[in-house]
Order: structure tokens, then sequence, then C-alpha cells
């Protein structure tokens, strides 16, 4: 199921002789090691574009009808891995409070991450469902989702995404935090509902020319 051809050229900055390019190759491995994590974090194939297609970068629909509050799903597009999360409510509440920002290197996605549409608070098209590019803006590495509040990353932690390569933090909107190596928040794809459980990942709503090619950083 999972695709693993490597993503293609994208920019980026060395780093003690380690490139992008380097860790994305990593990245593609562990793609295809997500697959063993299906229990947990559920990697579904989008609904049934050929590869050569996905590969093209065609969108993609993701049915997210199944997808609990508080779960994580992952879809390739374009050889990458698409975070798709449910929310809870009080996660949505937790975001709309927004108490990180003073701590978040990026709060307002002043930098071009993501379209207009998802230049809030959320980074979302609604705030129950979030859609990010589920790789580091570091060096490439894809992190971990770790929504509990608290435990090993400290009391503080509200809840977000935890890259093990080198211990960049973002919060549950992929919104990088400060004094961690990633520069940017996780870009947010393209994309719309073209139903009330249906999502096309690769495709503006008709109102948006959002270009996913001029953002700073995959
Ligand atoms: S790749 Fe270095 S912190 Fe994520």
């Amino acid at each position: 199921m999972a695709d693993t051809a490597q993503p293609g050229p994208i920019g980026g900055h060395g780093h003690d002789g380690e490139t992008r390019r380097d860790f994305l190759a990593i990245a593609a491995t562990a793609i295809a090691g997500v697959g063993t994590a299906c229990a947990t974090w559920p990697l579904i194939s989008s609904m049934n574009p050929a590869q050569d297609t996905l590969a093209a970068g065609a969108p993609i629909d993701i049915d997210i009808s199944g997808v609990q509050p508080g779960q994580q799903i992952i879809v390739l597009w374009r050889s990458r891995p698409i975070f798709v999360v449910r929310r809870t409510p009080d996660q949505v509440k937790a975001l709309a409070a927004d108490k990180d920002a003073a701590s978040l290197r990026d709060p307002t996605s002043a930098a071009n991450q993501q379209a207009a549409y998802a230049k809030n608070v959320y980074r979302s098209v609604k705030p129950d469902v979030l859609v990010l590019v589920g790789i580091c803006t570091h060096l490439g590495c894809i992190p971990e989702f770790v929504p509990q509040p608290g435990g090993s990353l400290g009391a503080s932690w509200q809840g977000g995404y935890f890259c093990p390569c080198h211990g960049s933090r973002y919060d549950l909107s992929g919104r990088v935090f400060q004094n961690v190596p990633a520069p940017y928040n996780l870009p947010v794809p393209p994309y719309h509902f073209v139903s009330d459980t249906v999502i096309r990942v690769g495709e503006n709503p008709p109102d948006s020319t959002f270009d996913f090619n001029s953002i700073e950083q995959i």
C-alpha cells in the first residue's frame, strides 16, 4: 500500500553534513514502515488512483467518515505523507485559546506555508479537521503525532507533533515552536471538502489560486 518513491526536489539547507535530501530518503523508508503501525496510525490508500497517477501529483479523495475524534490517519500524496487529524472538541478549544502563541516561531502563519484559507489558528478549513504535509521542515523526517498533553514532553505540552530526529516540536496546528531546529510550520497542502466527509487533497477550493510549489519549505 505504501508508496516508497522518493520525494521530488525541494529547497533545503545543510546541517552538519546532512542534507534534506538525505533525510527525505530516510523519510521515504520510514513511510514504508508506517504500514506496520496501522493499528495506531492507520495508513489508508487514496480512493484508488494508480501509483503513477499519484506520483504525478493528481488530487486524491480521502473519506474521513471513519476517523474518530483524536485520531490521525496518514495518506500519501505526491509520494509524501499527509496527516489528517480529527480534532476533539477540547483540542479545538485549546487552539482557540492559543496559550502557546508566545512560544511559537510563527503563530500567525505569516510564512508562506499554507493557502489563505488555512491561515488561521487552526491552520485548516474546518477547526476540527487538520490536514498537513507530514514532513519536518528541518531536514525532512516524519514527525510523531503526540496528541496527549503532558507526558515525556513536559507539563506545558498541549499535544502536537514531535520530530525525534533533532527534537523539533509543533503544536496541534503544525506550528513550530521556538528554540528548535525546524524553521517553518508544517506545510498545509491545497485541499477542500467535496462533501461533509470527503476531502480532496491536491486541489484548492474554486475561489483559491494557491500554488503549493510556492511555499517556503517542504
Ligand atoms: S528533521 Fe531535524 S528536527 Fe525534524
